[in-house]
């Protein structure tokens, strides 16, 4: 028996997740919560990233853990202050971005659900920005700040 296809390949592989990933980060570029939370000012890095997260999610290349080692993206995002409004920010450029790459609705349902799920599941404070200890970042969490590191 043939393998079956990965949701990455019916999607139409890493452009897909490219176009995806481009077109959000082109709205988190304009959001004046976000994107002062990261800590380069060139969202490129973040977004192959990203980028190279999903496509291995979704059964792509596992080009991301060999580059990152695994995920955990809960404990990466701890020096962020990930509360609702971030995460409905995060959603709300994520929807944007779904919608542009116009997938078909059999793709696109368990899409959304996973980016739902996930991001709620990253939120790590109800605190209001500025109070409670100011954390130093991702510097914190001894992982590398950037993929070269
Ligand atoms: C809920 C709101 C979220 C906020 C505000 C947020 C914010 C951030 C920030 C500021 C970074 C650091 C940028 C970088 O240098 O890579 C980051 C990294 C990252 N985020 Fe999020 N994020 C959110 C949700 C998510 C979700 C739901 C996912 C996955 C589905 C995700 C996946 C990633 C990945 C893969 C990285 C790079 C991790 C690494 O290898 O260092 N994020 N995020």
């Amino acid at each position: 028996m043939s393998e079956p296809i990965s949701f990455y390949e019916q999607a139409g592989g890493m452009d897909t997740f490219r176009r995806l990933v481009d077109a959000f980060y082109r709205g988190v570029a304009r959001d004046d919560v976000l994107k002062p939370m990261y800590p380069e000012e060139d969202l490129g890095p973040a977004a192959e990233r990203l980028t190279l997260f999903l496509a291995q999610y979704w059964g792509g290349p596992t080009t991301y853990s060999e580059n990152r080692g695994h995920p955990r993206l809960r404990m990466r995002h701890m020096p962020f202050h990930v509360d609702p409004d971030a995460r409905d920010r995060w959603l709300g450029h994520m929807r944007a971005a779904v919608d542009e790459i116009a997938l078909p609705p059999a793709l696109e349902a368990p899409l959304w659900d996973y980016l739902e799920r996930a991001a709620h599941a990253m939120v790590n404070t109800f605190e209001p920005r500025g109070i409670g200890p100011t954390g130093p970042g991702r510097a914190g969490t001894g992982l590398p700040i950037r993929s070269a590191d």
